[in-house]
């Protein structure tokens, strides 16, 4: 049996509802989809909010803007979670930001190793100089005619077991916990550890309306640093200083001449001797 199997995690795990909706999946074509599918699909197996969909494998693994993410199997943590939060659309990126901070904490709780965030959606460690993806996150959700999200699938992949030689082609150079730590780290412990962080800020962002940006911003590793932000959509490539992030986990860069720009997407190229994110 797996250590991921239902029967492995539900007793151990201590939430209130997240996660007690949860699907097991030995290979899948990807998480996200499968999550999206059974929620468009409806009644009669509606997923309810809080479903865990987790695969050992996925053949099909997406990351932001069409890319790929690939893992051998049992090597990563690659789940989606799901809720149903009935929120204004302008707070999707709370979710990016709550789960960010909740593997963020998770992984340095678990294997002991310092995380940075680099905008809007990696999770990297500082190895000589550089930053390297340990994890990435990808959200999807839907809204109503009203503006309001119906429903949010948030995806995480972290790179735990995986050897160099299987890590995922990616812009940004990866590692995995094993090649950071130099010996394996529990999944299970991961996952559980997770699924009671994140149930935590959900359940203080729903309760207080407050935007998490504030603890997720302390962890850019691009927070004063000179980058290039490009907006792939827009065609613009806007250079200048990161001063922060607003409550809507878009990122704030001040130009050459003194100008702020607010973007909400794109990819950051942090200018100097480090390295690339996207
Ligand atoms: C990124 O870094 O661009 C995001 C990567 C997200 C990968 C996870 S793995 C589980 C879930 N299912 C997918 O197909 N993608 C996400």
């Amino acid at each position: 049996m797996d250590e991921l199997h239902e029967t492995a995690v539900l007793p151990f795990l201590s939430t209130h509802w997240l996660g007690h909706s949860y699907y097991y999946a030995p290979s899948i074509g990807s998480t996200n989809d499968t999550l999206k599918e059974m929620v468009a699909a409806g009644s009669p197996q509606n997923p309810p909010a809080g479903t865990v969909l987790l695969a050992n494998y996925q053949e099909q693994g997406r990351g932001r803007l069409n890319r790929q993410w690939q893992s051998p199997p049992g090597a990563a943590l690659l789940l989606s979670v799901l809720f149903r939060p009935n929120w204004p659309a302008e707070r999707s990126n709370w979710f990016t930001m709550m789960g960010s901070l909740a593997a963020a904490e998770t992984i340095e709780q678990i294997a002991g190793v310092p995380i940075g965030i680099k905008w809007p959606n990696d999770l990297v460690v500082q190895e000589n100089g550089r930053y390297l993806k340990v994890a990435g996150l990808l959200l999807e959700g839907n809204m109503d005619e009203n503006g309001r999200l119906t429903s949010v699938v948030l995806g995480i992949g972290i790179n735990v077991n995986t050897p160099s030689e299987h890590l995922p082609q990616a812009v940004t150079p990866p590692t995995s916990l094993l090649i950071t730590t130099g010996k394996p780290v529990s999944r299970r412990e991961l996952l559980i550890t997770f699924l009671q962080r994140l149930e935590r800020y959900y359940e203080t962002a729903e309760i207080h309306h407050t935007s998490p940006h504030a603890l997720w911003q302390k962890r850019l590793v691009t927070l004063g640093q000179p980058v290039e932000v490009t907006n792939f959509k827009e065609k613009v490539t806007i250079s200048g200083i990161v001063e922060g992030t607003d409550a809507w986990g878009h990122i704030l860069v001040r130009d050459v001449n003194g100008e702020l720009h607010t973007i909400a997407a794109g990819d950051v190229t942090l200018r100097g001797n480090t390295t690339n994110s996207h």
